[in-house]
């Protein structure tokens, strides 16, 4: 049974519609001076949200500087060097969001005439752009009216109504936007999620430490009046993820890749794979599974080891490398559930898009060991 209370009105005297009001006014003299907030173009706001992301505030001022003064439109950044994006983005960590932030100038540069999209809808096909990142940037730069729902969000929103269960659960995250939704005003939206940003930041603090003293919203908030500010939000600790060993097969055949389709429903639904097997290999075992698939007389060495994380599972692969003269039967026609078939270098370059978690061994794969293409 969830215990928590969105009816603000009913139990704490105070219509949802003039907490925005409240919070506004309180941002309007303690905001923080934050330069990406001093001149709030589309470009500015999109660099400073990603920054943001697992980073200070503090410690991504320099780099922000940096950045804008090397790439200041989004029309230099498309054009820039890898090379130099990375340099750009050396101690901030997490390079895959310099590499998705250069990705995504370039898109916005060949399919929007170089202007950033405005609505979380066009934002959220870019390149690195979450929910979260798109959800500021349209409401910070387009006033889009939405809540940007973040950690600092969801500890706000979980001491206010004194919601008690997981906060890291989709529940939580459903119960927060609707908890927004309901409180956010038709203008001022932008300033509304970055005045959450900075209660969060500064004064609804986690771990047990808020300054409710403080706080413009003290006289509303149900963990204050019930006393659970110390208890809220729930954090559980996180399942801890299950490991799965696997062996992965880079099988050739005639001048062909085997590959084949995942079942429909459950982890990479539909998605194409290398043939793989659940457990660590040895030689022997590979020669007895391969001919349970119908290969004979292979060639084999073995590949490189490789980890790929999942939210609640983490797979452990080896893989072998395998060239088979012999295979009592391939299919033909369009791929099914489970069954193995042959693609040519191009239907992999062009149909076939292989899940990132086989990448070490998409790397591994021998073109010249392929046909280019059908026939
Ligand atoms: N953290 C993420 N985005 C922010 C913003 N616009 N202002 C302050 N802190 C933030």
């Amino acid at each position: 049974m969830v215990n928590y209370r969105l009816d603000m009105d009913i139990s704490i005297g105070k219509k949802t519609d003039d907490l925005a009001g409240i919070l506004l006014e309180w941002y309007d003299s303690n905001r923080r001076i934050l330069p990406w907030r001093e001149d709030p173009s589309p470009y500015h706001v999109w660099i400073s949200e990603i920054m943001l992301q697992q980073t200070r505030v503090e410690a991504v001022r320099g780099y922000y500087a940096r950045f804008l003064e090397a790439l200041p439109t989004i029309e230099s950044l498309a054009e820039a060097d890898e090379d130099l994006c990375a340099k750009l983005w050396q101690g901030l960590g997490y390079y895959s969001r310099v590499r998705n932030l250069h990705r995504a100038a370039i898109r916005i540069v060949d399919e929007y005439g170089g202007v950033m999209p405005q609505t979380v809808a066009e934002l959220t096909k870019l390149p690195g752009i979450g929910p979260y990142t798109a959800a500021a940037i349209a409401s910070i730069c387009f006033d889009e009216r939405i809540p940007a729902i973040d950690g600092n969000l969801l500890r706000v929103f979980s001491r206010m109504t004194g919601y008690d269960q997981d906060i890291r659960s989709g529940a939580a995250k459903s119960a927060a936007q609707a908890f927004y939704e309901e409180l956010f005003p038709q203008e001022r939206c932008g300033d509304l999620n970055q005045a959450l940003m900075d209660l969060g930041a500064g004064i609804c603090l986690p771990n047990g430490a808020p300054h409710c003293e403080d706080c413009p919203w003290q006289e509303h908030c149900r963990a204050r009046s019930d006393g659970t500010c110390q208890q809220l939000p729930v954090v559980l600790p996180k399942a801890k993820r299950k490991i799965e060993q696997k062996t992965v097969f880079l099988i050739y055949y005639q001048g062909r890749l085997v590959l084949r389709r995942r079942p429909e429903k459950g982890l990479l639904a539909g998605l194409y794979e290398y043939p793989n097997a659940d457990g660590t290999m040895t030689a022997e075992d590979i020669l007895s599974y391969l001919r349970t698939l119908g290969f004979s007389a292979v060639r084999y060495r073995s590949l490189p080891e490789a980890t790929h994380i999942f939210t609640h599972r983490e797979w452990h692969m080896t893989g072998w490398e395998i060239l088979a003269d012999e295979w009592e039967e391939f299919a033909s026609g369009e791929p099914r559930e489970h069954e193995l078939f042959l693609v040519t270098a191009s239907d992999l370059q062009d149909v076939y898009s292989i899940p990132s978690a086989f990448s070490k061994y998409t790397e591994q794969i021998r073109t010249d060991y392929l046909k280019l293409s059908r026939g």
